[in-house]
């Protein structure tokens, strides 16, 4: 590993304190989107530390390494997934979102990390105006091509005030899933202040550091996503930066987000009932101390544990598995759970992206699913925040006497007897 692509964190991204506990360290896993063109160059390729604490000081969950964006991203294969989960939820997201913007005709929506644009097509159909943001070229000129609007650069203070100057005050600054990979959160905040407008909304999608620990979810702890926020952490964030908790919405999506709005500190939106019942819980539930923490680094350990003894069972068993959805966070659960090529055959996905090549790590073929012949007798599921859709398209395997493996958050084993709704 050059330690020059690696920053190790001293003081807390949110609050700047530096008291901070020891949660998990799961050592060295190679980048979860890094898929490798098969026998390429195995000998080279590269992993990094692991590991996440908790400031003592606002409960930030943060990994210690942050892997250079540079690296990170070059080769990111990440595209948001074409299912209907996906497309239901960015309908109730506008719908969400619309409570609060009044669904104002004509008012700007801008969205970071916009990827394919997807979830702006369905402002678009609203009459909303709307702009994407997300760095990654190829897939801006994706969006681009279908309409989209969109700037093939990283947010910050420096292109807020350009983009306000061209399009005006935003009423709606949007950010699914893109606020966790952010290390200068500041910059970030200071360009949310320069481009919303003085009711507006900033918007942001983040996986719930609560069901992530409930749920024992500890595969969706990976190099691209550098905090894990419980509602406090994030109030004290936007205190911080001159703005205010509006509202939060708890949604099923990857385990559990919560859809968290924030305004200016002295703009018109007060924060909401849930909001606050929220923070309650988090303190009542134990979520400001230690305690939660060290419980949730036991049972990781036990759960993995079980699944790789469960694996290798089944395999011993002489049952042919192999892995459904080379997800981002399946690489996490493969490389720290121990599962390779001894005990997958392949791994189906849908991503053109990832098809041909190897897990990172691991080196499990990446297969697309029709070009399977002989289906194993079990799948492990490393999409699991799509069970159920996938449980239902995949009727046929499982009365046909397949199984599905669902690792958390306890190891368990899914046969045709329960496709019957
Ligand atoms: P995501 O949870 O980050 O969207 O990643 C899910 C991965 O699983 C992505 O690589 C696409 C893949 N996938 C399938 O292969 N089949 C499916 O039915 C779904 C929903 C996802
Ligand atoms: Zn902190």
């Amino acid at each position: 590993m050059s330690t020059d692509v690696v920053r190790f964190v001293t003081d807390c991204r949110v609050c700047g304190g530096e008291r901070w506990q020891k949660v998990i360290s799961f050592g060295r896993v190679p980048l979860a989107n890094g898929f490798l063109e098969e026998a390429d160059s195995y000998p080279h390729e590269e992993a990094y530390p692991l590991e996440v604490v908790s400031c003592r000081d606002c409960r930030l969950l943060s990994l210690t390494a942050v892997v250079d964006p540079q690296v990170l991203y070059r080769t990111y294969s990440y595209v948001t997934s074409d299912s209907e989960t996906m497309r239901q939820h960015m309908r109730t997201v506008v719908r969400l979102c619309g409570h609060h913007t009044g669904r104002r005709p004509g008012g700007l929506v801008v969205e970071l990390g916009s990827n394919t644009g997807d979830q702006l097509l369905a402002f678009q159909e609203t009459g909303a105006r709307v702009l994407g943001i997300d760095p990654a070229r190829n897939l801006a000129a994706i969006a681009e091509e279908r309409g989209v609007p969109t700037l093939a650069e990283y947010f910050g203070s420096a292109l807020a005030a350009t983009v306000a100057d061209e399009h005006g005050k935003a009423s709606l600054i949007l950010g699914r899933h893109v606020f966790a990979h952010i290390d200068d959160l500041a910059d970030v905040l200071a360009g949310v202040r320069a481009l919303l407008a003085p009711d507006g909304l900033f918007t942001i999608e983040v996986p719930y550091a609560v069901d992530m620990v409930e749920r024992l979810e500890f595969d969706t702890i990976y190099h691209e996503h550098l905090s894990y926020f419980l509602i406090s952490t994030l109030d004290t964030l936007f205190a911080r930066h001159g703005l205010r908790t509006v509202d939060v919405e708890r949604l099923a999506v990857h385990g559990g987000s919560v859809l968290v709005s924030a305004g200016f500190a002295d703009g018109p939106h007060p924060t909401g009932e849930r909001v606050r019942e929220l923070i309650d819980h988090e303190r009542a539930a134990g979520y400001l101390s230690d305690g939660v923490y060290q419980e949730f680094a036991t049972r990781v350990r036990h759960t993995c544990a079980e699944l790789t003894r469960l694996v290798r069972d089944l395999v011993a068993d002489g049952k042919r598995v192999a892995g459904y959805g080379a997800s981002a966070k399946g690489t996490t659960l493969l490389n720290v759970c121990g599962l390779g090529r001894d005990e997958l055959e392949f791994c189906t996905d849908t991503t053109p992206q990832k098809q041909g090549k190897v897990t990172p790590g691991t080196h499990i073929p990446v297969v697309a699913p029709q070009a399977v012949r002989r289906p194993p007798d079990l799948y492990l599921l490393l999409a699991w925040n799509y069970a159920e859709e996938i449980l239902r398209r995949e009727a046929a395997f499982l009365d046909a006497g397949g199984g599905f493996v669902l690792p958390v958050p306890e190891p368990t084993v899914r046969t045709g007897a329960v496709t019957a709704r």
